[in-house]
């Protein structure tokens, strides 16, 4: 590619370095003048040279769009397509938030692949995806596109949809390529606000929140996209800590970098640079390479280098990523690559990629509560209520082109149990009669939430919880009927309130296009649910941030015996939450004993062997997850009271008893430094073994001697 870089005028580099909307192409640009085009003050021949598009829906728009180009393009380079391809291109599969409940990144990874499939029929090459920021704040509305708030599920869930992405390669059909997001630490905006500042000690950044990223790269994702937000007052756009030190240096990594929806010129409203020209060369010098859906490179790139600002080197730094990617991804042997209207027509929303689906949607929803009221049987009669009860739209955001309207909604699902159905939430509009209905039904299933745009972009939350309106029907309903199951449909970690108190809670999260024939068959029996919290649901606003991986502080709270005034703890709630990271009940019942680990005191080259048996105490077989945690007691800084090390997804069947078996060595042991170093030290571990962060047994091992 060097070659073909070398034939480039400066301004057809500086083109591949702009992404614009696909609507550049395809309409008449005189119409277009008055808006977008405008505003980004981009002339005909700029926009013919622009390297990649975002966006395209589907086969005959990039068809159209990539010829239109090519026949005014003097290299005939094609351009990349771009787009959002978040949990699924039509058929859709669970938000993010609900995959990583199935703690399955085999199931993210078939997620990916199929969305592949599908996405590249359309002439997509590239996905906007995976999200892998790490979040403690339900508060902040995109929870709902990650994997939650522990960095080694985030950074596995992440590198599984990469992996699927990617297929067998790039020179294999019905594979795109994958842009890792938003970097970095995007999940920490202050007080959960979308775009708001982060201020972030280098400790945290290395240890809990950048490993994701990482981990996506290091499963072969292409591309980084830049955050909104700022790190150490730097806009991650322009950053050259994280692009250069961080993403170059100390991660040797060769991805195209490319900015979030114009963020690169929001960094005059961040005010770090005072006009357009600034702004390119922040962007340019910070590490920046391409520019989407603004244009500061494009109308000042060419003046910068001619004054001698900007050496022209960057330059070609950032278009031979580019073009090696296009060169990777095959374009310059086939400029349509994928796009296929007869393709799509024969696997896009294919029964297989359908019970793709579903088979993930069964292993996401996760059970908070049941005191044996589910499941129920076929002969059960319910009164279906509440909003979610007829809702369509409950596949969840960012569908973008999936069809909400196609499938079924719950009442439809359950028509052969429902005797009553209302969807108003509104206590008032309950009549005499439908009251004697409710009466009659054998169980309430509820169905709360909130609606799937209430979470995403922009979709922030002071208070995450129930509608007032919501509460009240649940109240109602709690006192004149003594069998209340409760579904939940949300993006993101609700505070629950009274609504713990129903006979059973599923957290249905939104389970995609078979969400309803998903929660059927849990509520059923016919699938035992197993899904566990990736993320900790808080009992009030004021726990927020609240997360399983915390540090000890110097006056711990030790527990409802513990009288002492000052420790750290709150007067008016407890500092538990209300479900932990990892929780997540059965139809089964699990039983962990003899935790077993082959040396109680090793040293950095044992490779550990550790042992639990499981018990499965009920009839009834079942999936369970079984966690590993370690605390590492003394360190040469305060060490998190417990952090996840390894986990899998087990079948036992009713009665029957498993032995667990976990490798841990060195790596496991070792932590990062606020310099980005790794040391290990020599001292006693607590590893903990569980079906959850509140887990059951323990026992402590001790490292003796150190390498670092
Ligand atoms: C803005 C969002 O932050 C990002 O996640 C998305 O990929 C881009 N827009 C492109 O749609």
């Amino acid at each position: 590619m060097k070659e073909l870089l070398m034939t480039l005028s400066r301004k057809e580099k500086i083109g591949q370095m702009l992404q614009i909307a696909p609507f550049f192409f395809v309409k008449d640009l005189k119409v277009e003048v008055a808006g977008p085009v405008e505003a980004l003050n981009l002339d005909e021949e700029k926009i013919f040279l622009a390297g990649s598009v975002l966006g395209i829906g589907n086969p005959n728009e990039m068809i159209e769009v990539q010829q239109k180009y090519l026949e005014k393009s003097r290299h005939k380079i094609p351009m990349l397509f771009m787009a959002d391809i978040i949990h699924g291109y039509k058929t859709i599969f669970p938000v993010p938030i609900a995959m990583a409940s199935s703690f399955s990144p085999k199931l993210a990874q078939a997620c990916a692949r199929v969305s592949a499939l599908e996405a590249s029929t359309s002439g997509i090459h590239v996905t906007f995806s995976p999200m892998a920021d790490l979040s403690r704040d339900p508060r902040w509305g995109r929870v709902v596109e990650g994997f939650g708030e522990d960095p080694l599920l985030i950074g596995d869930m992440s590198a599984a949809m990469v992996k699927g992405y990617i297929g067998e390669g790039y020179d294999k059909p019905g594979t795109i390529a994958s842009c890792v997001k938003h970097f970095a630490a995007y999940g920490a905006a202050e007080a959960g606000r979308d775009y708001n500042t982060v201020d972030m000690s280098r400790l945290s950044l290395y240890s809990t929140y950048l490993p994701s990223y990482l981990r996506a790269l290091e499963a072969g994702a292409r591309l980084v996209m830049t955050s909104f937000n700022t790190v150490d007052g730097v806009p991650c756009t322009v950053n050259p800590f994280l692009l250069r030190e961080v993403l170059r240096g100390r991660w040797g990594s060769n991805a195209v970098t490319i900015s979030d929806y114009d963020s690169l010129k929001q960094i005059l409203a961040h005010g770090v640079a005072e006009n357009m020209k600034e702004v390119a060369y922040r962007g340019v010098t910070g590490g920046l390479d391409i520019e989407m859906q603004s244009a500061a490179y494009a109308n000042h790139l060419e003046t910068l280098i001619e004054e001698g600002r900007v050496e022209e080197h960057l330059l070609d730094e950032a278009v031979l990523r580019i073009l090696e990617l296009k060169k990777d991804l095959g374009l310059f042997e086939d400029p349509y690559r994928g796009a296929s209207s007869e393709l799509a027509d024969k696997i896009v929303l294919s029964e297989a990629h359908l019970a793709a689906s579903l088979e993930v949607a069964k292993e996401s929803a996760v059970l908070l509560e049941n005191d044996g009221i589910l499941p129920f049987n076929k002969e059960t009669k319910i009164a279906l209520i509440g909003p979610y009860a007829t809702e369509r739209n409950i596949i969840g955001p960012w569908h973008w082109h999936g069809c909400w309207n196609c499938h079924e909604h719950l009442a439809e699902a359950l028509v052969d149990q429902t005797i009553f159905v209302k969807s108003d939430p509104s206590v008032e509009s309950y009549s005499h009669a439908d009251v004697q209905k409710i009466l009659a039904a054998d169980i309430v299933v509820l169905a709360l939430g909130e609606k799937e745009w209430e979470s995403g972009e922009a979709h922030s939350k002071s208070n995450p919880t129930l509608s007032k309106e919501q509460k009240e029907l649940f109240s109602w309903i709690r006192r004149i009927h003594p069998k209340v199951v409760t579904l939940l449909f949300n993006g993101r970690p609700f505070i629950l309130d009274d609504i713990v108190t129903s006979n059973a809670l599923l957290e249905c999260w939104f389970l995609g296009s078979m969400s309803s024939q998903a929660i059927r068959s849990i509520l059923l029996g016919e699938t035992n649910p197993s899904g566990k919290l990736p993320m900790s649901f808080p009992r009030n606003v004021g726990q927020i941030p609240i997360y399983y991986n915390h540090l000890n502080t110097g006056r711990p709270y030790l527990g409802e015996h513990d009288h002492n005034e000052y420790v750290s703890k709150y007067l008016d709630v407890k500092n538990t939450p209300q479900y932990p990271f990892g929780y997540g009940k059965s139809y089964s019942e699990f039983v962990y004993e003899n935790l077993q680990v082959s040396k109680k005191v090793f040293s950095p080259t044992d490779i550990l062997q550790v042992t639990v048996d499981v018990t499965n105490h009920s009839d009834r077989d079942g999936q369970e997850i079984v966690q590993l945690y370690l605390y590492d007691k003394v360190g040469r800084i305060s060490r998190p009271v417990q952090e996840l090390k390894r986990y899998t997804k087990v079948w036992i069947h009713g009665q029957e008893k498993k032995t667990i078996a976990f490798q841990l060595s060195e790596k496991d042991f070792s932590y990062v430094m606020p310099d980005g170093s790794t040391v290990l030290d020599s001292g006693e571990f607590v590893l903990y073994v569980g079906g959850s962060s509140n887990h059951t047994i323990e026992t402590t091992i001790t490292l003796k001697g150190t390498r670092a």
